[in-house]
């Protein structure tokens, strides 16, 4: 482990503070992504739809992670991987709920890698843990399991244990739509790219490598300086003036977003990790941290054809944030610090086009109706610790750092249960199980505490600093110590650091 300071000891440099006022000053405060250089935008990249070979009644979804380049600086290319030919990033993978399925997931890297399922129902032997290794140039085709999530927005991505932060940073991910009958029945936007726009949240810091500039720094970094919006710098969309749909994901190595519009309107959350809410939630800030899905509403239709907006992270003073919010540090630099930290950022630049006929022009009143598991079926109540010796030692669940070989918890399957994850007091976390998706029962013990927002259907959770949150799940899926599932920080250099469990469901 290379030597890790103490972020609440890292000190913005005061020259880099000044040329950074002194930028935005002279951009007016607008049109500036991490403030030294006015933007010029380009356009949103929207990935591909993959929606498989079906065969014998099965849909098999085919994906080759490869290594790549991308021109994202003037001068030299980045070095990158993507799926099935991608420059960054992979294909939109759409299942539909009920459908028999099986990944076949080959791997073109030089390196081995897993590919894991973020958010699906499936058994530990299709998971794509950390066990599950690719070694390079072979393939690893998944049993056939049938899509039990609701329609939501999930993803997959490596899961290869210490080297999930450097081949998430190079851009090995994509994301998954699963569609089901509910869903389709609702008026809400589904054209993909068009009025349903994914949006994948991240940031990179560029450095020499080898004697070549611009490339990824995957090590001793948490923060990126420069956000990329599906892989895309600067990055901007023309949206119709009406209601639209964002489905977000954070795919952050650390950072949290604190989403808002530029112009300060209310917008709607109608779904999180694993399903849309019982009702549209009315919010002006969302947050988001590592591996949150949250999907939006926004209405532009009391909006001007050839105006533009901004949707912003609300991330400096001011922002109702405090110490703990991973991307509040005050630094521009080093491993806690970035360009991005400590201010608010542009995420999206939205010109507003020309109405679509058939388009949607009201909100929804109500979505789904979800039975969540009763907290009267609840036969066990664990509760997992984040620990860590002190600021800047590796974070540990209960004192235990990962290991391969151990199991930390056994659960029944079929069993309901609780788990109480608490945060420590050294910074915040964002706590991921497979397996389940879960419903949060509540925050530091007080059910009032949780968000309208994050009512529905959940697989992972923010987790402040000195707090704790409760969520009930039921355990259907199944895992054995051979392929085991993962708990863990969504965090990925605290995962790889070692702040991740295993547990097995028989
Ligand atoms: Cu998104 Cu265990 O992972
Ligand atoms: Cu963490």
């Amino acid at each position: 482990m290379p030597p890790r300071y103490d972020r609440r000891t890292a000190l913005r440099p005061l020259l880099a503070a000044l040329a950074l006022a002194g930028a935005l000053a002279a951009c007016g405060g607008s049109g500036t992504s991490s403030g030294d250089t006015p933007v010029t935008y380009n356009d949103l990249a929207v990935p591909p739809l993959l929606t498989g070979t079906t065969s014998g009644g099965v849909t098999t979804f085919d994906l080759a992670l490869a290594a790549s380049t991308k021109q994202l600086k003037p001068g030299a290319r980045t070095e990158t991987y993507g799926f099935n030919g991608a420059d960054f990033w992979g294909p939109t993978l759409v299942l539909n709920r009920g459908d028999p399925v099986r990944m076949n997931v080959r791997n073109d890297l030089a390196e081995e890698t897993t590919v894991h399922w973020h958010g699906l129902l499936l058994p530990g032997s299709a998971d794509g843990g950390p066990h599950q290794v690719v070694m390079p140039g072979a393939t690893w085709l998944t049993p056939a399991f049938p899509v039990k999530n609701r329609a939501a927005t999930y993803w997959y991505h490596p899961h290869m244990h210490m080297m999930t932060q450097k081949q998430l940073t190079l851009g090995a991910g994509g994301l998954i739509i699963v569609r089901d009958a509910e869903e389709a029945a609702l008026p809400l936007p589904r054209t993909y790219g068009v009025d349903d726009i994914p949006l994948v949240l991240t940031s990179r810091r560029f450095t020499t490598t080898s004697g070549v500039a611009n490339q990824f720094q995957y090590t001793t970094i948490a923060y990126g300086d420069y956000l990329l919006a599906n892989g895309t710098m600067n990055a901007q969309v023309s949206l119709p003036r009406q209601v639209v749909r964002l489905r977000i994901l954070n795919g952050e190595i650390e950072r949290g977003y604190n989403l808002g519009f530029k112009d300060g309107r209310t917008f709607q959350v109608i779904g999180g990790d694993g399903g849309l809410l019982a009702a549209p939630v009315p919010v002006t800030r969302l947050v988001l941290v590592p591996g949150e899905r949250y999907e939006i509403l926004v209405d532009l239709s009391g909006d001007t054809v050839g105006s533009t907006l901004d949707l912003q992270s609300f991330n400096g003073p001011g922002s109702g944030l405090a110490f703990g919010f991973a991307g509040y540090e005050n630094a521009t630099s080093g491993e806690f610090g970035s360009l991005l930290n400590y201010r608010t950022f542009d995420v999206l630049h939205v010109r507003v086009a020309a109405a679509r006929s058939g388009g949607v022009t009201a909100l929804p009143a109500t979505l789904v109706s979800s039975t969540y598991p009763s907290v009267g079926d609840v036969s066990r109540s664990r509760t997992v610790n984040i620990t860590a010796d002190g600021p800047g030692a590796p974070f540990t669940f209960d004192g235990l750092g990962f290991d391969m070989d151990r199991i930390d918890q056994f659960v029944t399957a079929g069993a309901t249960e609780s788990w109480t994850i608490t945060a420590g007091t050294i910074f915040s976390h964002s706590f991921h199980i497979h397996g389940v998706q879960f419903k949060i029962l509540a925050r530091n013990g007080s059910a009032s505490a949780v968000g309208s927002h994050e009512q529905g259907w959940k697989d992972t959770v923010y987790l402040p600093i000195r707090e704790a949150a409760t969520f009930i799940a039921r355990f259907d899926e199944t895992a054995d110590a051979s392929f085991p599932f993962m708990y863990h920080c969504h965090m990925v250099n605290h995962e790889d650091g070692g702040l991740m469990g295993q547990f097995t469901v028989h």
